[in-house]
């Protein structure tokens, strides 16, 4: 379909194909500025349409040179070409089947947007989805048209070029390779990589016994020595979905390439995922726990994709969730199995909360799967991904483990090799199980974040819960419906003992009461164990409860959200009414951090302060306006008061903490360091960054090397060890990233504005390089909330005049910045006022892209 670009679609408009696509041959003359593509297409009417239709061929920035079919020349004036494809009328067509060639020419060097086929440092690369294989030759570019794949790659240069695509290797020589991918597969899992590289090489010999040969390609140098991380994942990925969902590898040959500049983290081309250089590489001296976690998870989950993505992929890309949902759900219980369950859990749901609930709640609020789009690489989002994967874990909750892969079995035996939609999906599910699903599917369906309130009636040893379910009309939806909400329950006693063994309620209707006989006094609720739902606890803990449950409670999920509660509260009162924390709070939380006999990462987490959105969406609910910077202040406060009632302890914990075993990036060691350096983090407020300095020059591992340094940060000190990180490390991209983004988030919001737009000015500040352009304006504008919310406005107009220039060059990342004003109607009117003349000066700038206008467009309707 050959589109104007303010073009809507709509998921009720789908449409199959008239033409399908039997067989692929692509043909690559490689040079920066003038890459040939011939094209030779074997294309096939659909038979399961009656009429022949013309064939609309996608194509976005191709010179065409020349196009035939069944080896006629075409001639220009039989077909129409647009920016944005060609259509060939049908009468213009053979009956049946014919054979489309064609050439283009392409400009990778030019080609800024990372989309398509690109250059970065001198290697070729591509970003195919969901749109980007247009920009490499006429095409039906959409995801339900799956074909075979062959591929020759030329490249007359000088150097010796690695030369990769899809598929098994099948022939090569000097200066070209051929490949064959033998699954059909849609474009946008196409993939090409051309360079000078290096691989770190490993095997693995699957469930069945096939050697598959796995390669990590990076950029020759200090990069190959930092594979061996990734590969291990690689490996325990392999094998955790033989044995978790008996998914078994099926080419000879898995290849992994790092490419420096990327728009998102990877992505899952068939037989050759491409990676964020930041999510492959890694080395104790350059990376943190935290980047190994990701890492682990991201190579998971693009491996994971090989079955929910690539063998059963989406029909179009309205049901984006069923392959990123799943495949979220799958590197989560991945992570929790190599990690933490209960850590890996608090931390999904930290994440779901912060991010996802915010775009729920705001003006980009859009269901699971998405009714209309005008760009969708606008809809890659926490709704899709996230809450994609909380709708996976609820179905897996509710049937239980042996069933979901009861189901999984029947969903891959079904569909492989298809292209499939949600009702696909859910038909699984209850074809397999005999179960209706026809009310869980409105979780699809709906956006908003539902509303729980709950009271306890007791009487005559029973207690009656009545529950109640509400969701908010949203941005895009007014009427709301009841979900199927399964909540995780339990039982205490005033002892602290659990008299009732953990119980999953359904909720499906507005309001429902259940029953709980038998029962000797009034028990103590453990209500959302596990985050069992994607939704808010309307009905707050009373203070008491909560002081209950951090001392009693057994789910660990409940126990750290009593504490978020309470420090939520305590906030909030310092925030309203300028009281002074509680007493006891701190107490039992100091307790708490200090109890040895809990996880280390779990005591971290305890010490984390909810995240200002939170604080500020639950102030609004209530009529308030959160003052961006007496957030910073308040938080600032109990964090002093949290170390002054540690001070004694917390010199002796860091000891207790302390490890001299050479560093291990293993889940255990990792939470003892995170414990660490939250302590240390509070130590800095009492000996003035003594203890913090000492670690950051003795630290043998990045984790502690950036956390004393942050923590020194975070007080205001540490110019000079700034300095000497920079003297360090200047040479490595991915740790320079660490630098100029931790100072700026770390940065007192007074001096944020100035401190980011003079690290703009840095001569180290390439703004076309998608990591260096987070690591400045993504740390500012999302981790220095205060700071880009400075009252007189300079910070929205620092983004917005950032955000115009690289609009003009890379869409994909300006439009994802644009989220940073997501929340401007939680802000005061002056700050409102200032927000929205940014967002209407981006709009109304010359040349904005599609994806960008789309939106501030949403950003800025009225509802
Ligand atoms: N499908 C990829 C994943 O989930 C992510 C992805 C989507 C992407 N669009 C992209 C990556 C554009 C880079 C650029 O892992
Ligand atoms: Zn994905």
């Amino acid at each position: 379909m050959v589109q104007t670009s303010d073009q809507l679609f709509r998921r009720q408009d789908y449409c199959p194909s008239g033409w399908l696509i039997d067989e692929t041959r692509l043909e690559f003359v490689l040079a920066p500025e003038a890459t040939r593509v011939k094209s030779e297409i074997i294309f096939q009417q659909n038979p399961s349409l009656d009429l022949k239709k013309d064939l609309s061929l996608d194509g976005k920035d191709l010179k065409l040179i020349h196009a035939s079919i069944d080896g006629i020349e075409l001639d220009q004036s039989l077909f129409t070409d647009s920016a944005n494809g060609l259509t060939v009328p049908r009468d213009q067509l053979p009956e049946g089947q014919f054979v489309w060639q064609a050439e283009v020419e392409i400009n990778p060097k030019g080609n800024t947007s990372l989309d398509g086929l690109y250059m970065s440092k001198g290697m070729y690369c591509t970003q195919c989805e969901p749109e980007g294989f247009r920009r490499i030759c006429h095409y039906l570019d959409r995801p339900d048209i799956l074909s075979k794949f062959t591929v020759r790659i030329d490249s007359p240069q000088q150097r010796p070029f690695i030369l990769l695509s899809n598929g098994n290797l099948i022939n090569s020589g000097d200066g070209f390779a051929e490949w064959h991918d033998p699954w059909p597969k849609p474009s946008y899992l196409f993939a090409l990589v051309a360079g000078e590289l290096v691989s770190v090489d490993d095997t693995f010999t699957t469930m069945s016994g096939r050697l598959v040969n796995l390669s990590i390609w990076v950029r020759p140098g200090d990069d190959a020595n930092r594979c061996d991380y990734a590969m291990d994942a690689l490996k325990r990925s392999m094998k955790w979905d033989e044995e978790n969902y008996g998914r078994e590898y099926d080419l000879d040959q898995f290849n992994i390439v790092a490419v420096d500049d990327f728009n998102m983290g990877a992505m899952e081309n068939k037989g050759l995922n491409i990676f964020n250089s930041q999510l492959v590489l890694a080395s104790s001296d350059t990376a943190t726990d935290t980047d190994y976690e990701r890492i682990e998870s991201v190579i998971a989950h693009e491996y994971f994709h090989n079955w929910t993505g690539n063998r059963v992929t989406c029909r179009d890309w309205f049901q984006l969730s069923l392959k990123e949902g799943l495949t979220v759900f799958r590197d989560q219980q991945f992570s929790a199995d190599m990690r933490s369950q209960d850590v890996t859990r608090i931390k999904d749901a930290r994440m779901l909360r912060a991010v996802q609930f915010r775009e729920d709640g705001g003006p980009l609020a859009h269901p699971v799967r998405p009714d209309t789009y005008r760009e969708i690489s606008n809809f890659y989002t926490s709704t899709v991904y996230n809450k994609g994967a909380e709708l996976i874990s609820m179905l897996w909750q509710m049937v239980g483990p042996a069933s979901y892969r009861k189901a999984l079995d029947l969903y891959f035996e079904r569909h492989d090799g298809q292209a499939c939609t949600v009702e696909d999906w859910i038909a699984a599910f209850e074809d397999s199980l005999d179960i209706d699903l026809a009310q869980f599917k409105i979780w699809y369906s709906q956006s908003g974040t539902p509303q729980i309130s709950y009271h306890g009636h007791f009487k005559n040893n029973e207690l009656q819960l009545t529950m109640e379910q509400e969701t908010d009309a949203t941005a895009s939806q007014e009427q709301k419906y009841p979900l199927v909400i399964p909540i995780l329950l339990a039982l205490f006693d005033d002892n602290g003992s659990q008299i009732l063994d953990e119980k999953l309620l359904l909720l499906t209707k507005a309001k429902e009461t259940f029953h709980f006989p038998n029962l000797k006094g009034h028990p103590r609720l453990s209500i959302l164990r596990k985050f069992s739902a994607p939704v808010t606890l309307k009905t707050p803990q009373t203070n008491e409860d909560a002081l209950f449950a951090l001392r009693h409670e057994t789910d660990s999920f409940r126990r750290w959200d009593a504490g978020q509660q309470l420090l939520m509260a305590t906030l909030k009162n310092a925030i309203i009414e300028d009281s002074e924390p509680s007493l006891e709070l701190v107490d039992v939380l100091s307790r708490l951090v200090c109890d040895a006999t809990l996880d280390p990462a779990f005591r971290a987490l305890m010490l984390v302060l909810p995240p200002e959105i939170e604080v500020r969406q639950n102030m609004a609910s209530e009529g308030h306006v959160l003052d961006p910077m007496k957030f910073f202040t308040v938080g600032e406060n109990l964090n002093e008061r949290l170390a002054q009632s540690l001070a004694s302890e917390l010199a002796r914990q860091l000891r207790i903490l302390s490890n001299n075993a050479p560093y291990s990036p293993d889940s255990e060691a990792a939470g003892r360091r995170s414990l660490r350096l939250a302590l240390l983090r509070l130590l800095c407020r009492i000996d003035g960054g003594n203890e913090a300095g000492q670690i950051y020059q003795t630290a043998n591992n990045m984790t502690e090397k950036i956390g004393a340094l942050c923590a020194l940060l975070s007080i205001q000190k540490g110019k000079e060890q700034l300095a000497n990180f920079y003297s360090l490390w200047s040479h490595n991209r991915l740790v320079l990233d660490k630098w100029f983004s931790r100072q700026i988030s770390e940065a007192h919001p007074d001096t944020a504005v100035e401190l980011t737009a003079s690290l703009t000015k840095h001569r180290d500040f390439d703004w076309t390089n998608p990591n260096r352009f987070r690591a400045v304006m993504g740390a500012f504008a999302f981790g220095n909330l205060a700071g880009f919310h400075t009252k007189d406005g300079s910070g929205y107009t620092l983004l917005a005049d950032w955000l115009i220039k690289l609009d003009a060059k890379n869409p994909q990342l300006a439009a994802r910045h644009c989220t940073a004003f997501e929340s401007w109607r939680l802000y005061d009117q002056d700050r409102q006022e200032k927000m929205v003349q940014q967002l209407k000066r981006m709009r109304n700038a010359e040349c904005v892209s599609k994806d960008s206008q789309e939106m501030l467009d949403r950003l800025l309707q009225e509802n």
